[in-house]
């Protein structure tokens, strides 16, 4: 089993590391490198526990907790967050420290009595209160909407120790509590896809935040987040990292998602596949039938262009593209370029269908569309070139 971690002078990891878990958020999210959920003891003359984890981890996270003190102890729990992979334990520990209070928002009082019913004394805090330990004080700050209405902020000033819940998050699993203990080009993937599929719709309020935050001068050596690695070597990089995705900077570079009944479509995606590349773009094409989802999105964050294509079916587009979108239209992308093409055999459809939703989602169909009747003939394939071409000029 493994063991608590002492992160800063009496601050421990008291988490869990879920190795094998393979989705999140009911499937809307792949998790091929599990996740952690992180709770934190906090140990001074009085106790506090910082989350929970996901209730079936319970017993393992009081097995680290005991390793430090007995449960009973506990003196404060803080509730970052309502949601059941950080609150899940919470019913299993109250047990065992019934007069601990807990402490979170109005939101979090709301959202946790409506999860599990307990008759639990309750403290809401606001931006700015405080609680003293003893020689440590922490400070919480209100973050509705990162992700949720009830989320929050717990900060220790003499640690200069920020606990920001599910904010600089990875679902990343690992035998390590650091940042420079793993590869940073995973765990730098990790949370770009964690920004893409949880945070991208909230963008303009991150950004919000983290200047709000930053107008705090607060000193912070340590970023240690509920979900994933501990940012302890150079810990603005996320913070900087998070400010460029929030404002949706995007590189030259194109996504392509296609689905294709016969062929004909697919064969449409990679001859303006090549000829994007032809033009000096970066390109990542994807069929929407045998690609990650969760994957497609982080590649989505930073790319200027999108472009998507389907054989109509019943006058529309086929059926997982359409599901795709409906989620892309959930994200807000803004600054984006996108264009359509797709194939039919009677009649079309799926274009103006694309095009349409598109529109309805916000991001501009700079270019119009290409289309193609069956198999692309040699002037069919002519117009899918210039298309690239047309596009590629709006995506430099
Ligand atoms: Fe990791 Fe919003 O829960």
């Amino acid at each position: 089993m493994s063991q608590s971690v002492e992160i800063k002078k009496g601050v421990y990891w008291v988490g869990v590391v879920d190795w094998t878990v393979r989705s999140f958020h009911g499937h809307t999210y792949s998790t091929p490198r599990g996740t952690t959920y992180n709770a934190y003891l906090i140990v001074d003359e009085k106790i506090a526990l910082v989350d929970t984890v996901l209730g079936s981890f319970g017993p393992e996270m009081l097995d680290k907790i005991r390793e430090i003190v007995d449960p009973s102890k506990i003196d404060y729990v803080i509730a970052n967050h309502v949601e059941t992979d950080h609150s899940g334990a919470l019913p299993e520990l109250m047990k065992l420290c019934p007069k601990a209070k807990v402490i979170g928002t109005q939101k979090c009082k709301e959202g946790l009595y409506k999860n599990y019913y307990g008759n639990w004394d309750f403290q809401v805090v606001k931006t700015g209160d405080t609680l003293k330990l003893g020689k440590k004080t922490l400070t919480f700050i209100e973050a509705p909407m990162i992700h949720w209405p009830d989320s929050m902020f717990t900060y220790c000033k003499e640690e200069e120790l920020l606990l920001p819940n599910d904010a600089f998050g990875q679902h990343y699993a690992s035998s390590h509590r650091f940042n420079d203990q793993v590869d940073s080009s995973e765990l730098m993937d990790e949370a770009k896809k964690y920004y893409a599929n949880i945070l991208w719709p909230l963008s303009s309020v991150i950004l919000r935040k983290i200047d709000e935050v930053l107008k705090l001068n607060l000193p912070v050596s340590m970023i240690a987040p509920s979900h994933g690695i501990i940012w302890r070597k150079n810990p603005f990089q996320i913070v900087n990292t998070y400010a460029g995705w929030a404002k949706q900077e995007t590189q030259p570079k194109v996504v392509i998602v296609y689905e294709t009944m016969w062929g004909s479509t697919q064969k449409m995606a990679r001859i303006i596949t090549d000829s994007l590349i032809e033009q000096d773009l970066e390109v990542k094409l994807f069929d929407v039938n045998s690609s990650d989802r969760t994957e497609v999105f982080k590649e989505m964050l930073d790319s200027k262009g999108f472009l998507f294509g389907s054989s109509t079916h019943d006058n529309g587009m086929l059926p997982n593209l359409a599901g795709f979108l409906a989620l892309l239209k959930g994200f807000k992308a803004k600054g984006r370029v996108a264009g359509v093409f797709g194939s039919y055999g009677w009649a079309g459809g799926a274009v103006k269908e694309i095009e349409d939703l598109l529109k309805s989602s916000g991001i501009e169909v700079a270019v119009g569309s290409c289309s193609a009747k069956f198999v692309p003939d040699e002037k069919e394939t002519a117009a899918c070139v210039q298309f690239a071409r047309d596009f590629a000029a709006k995506i430099k």
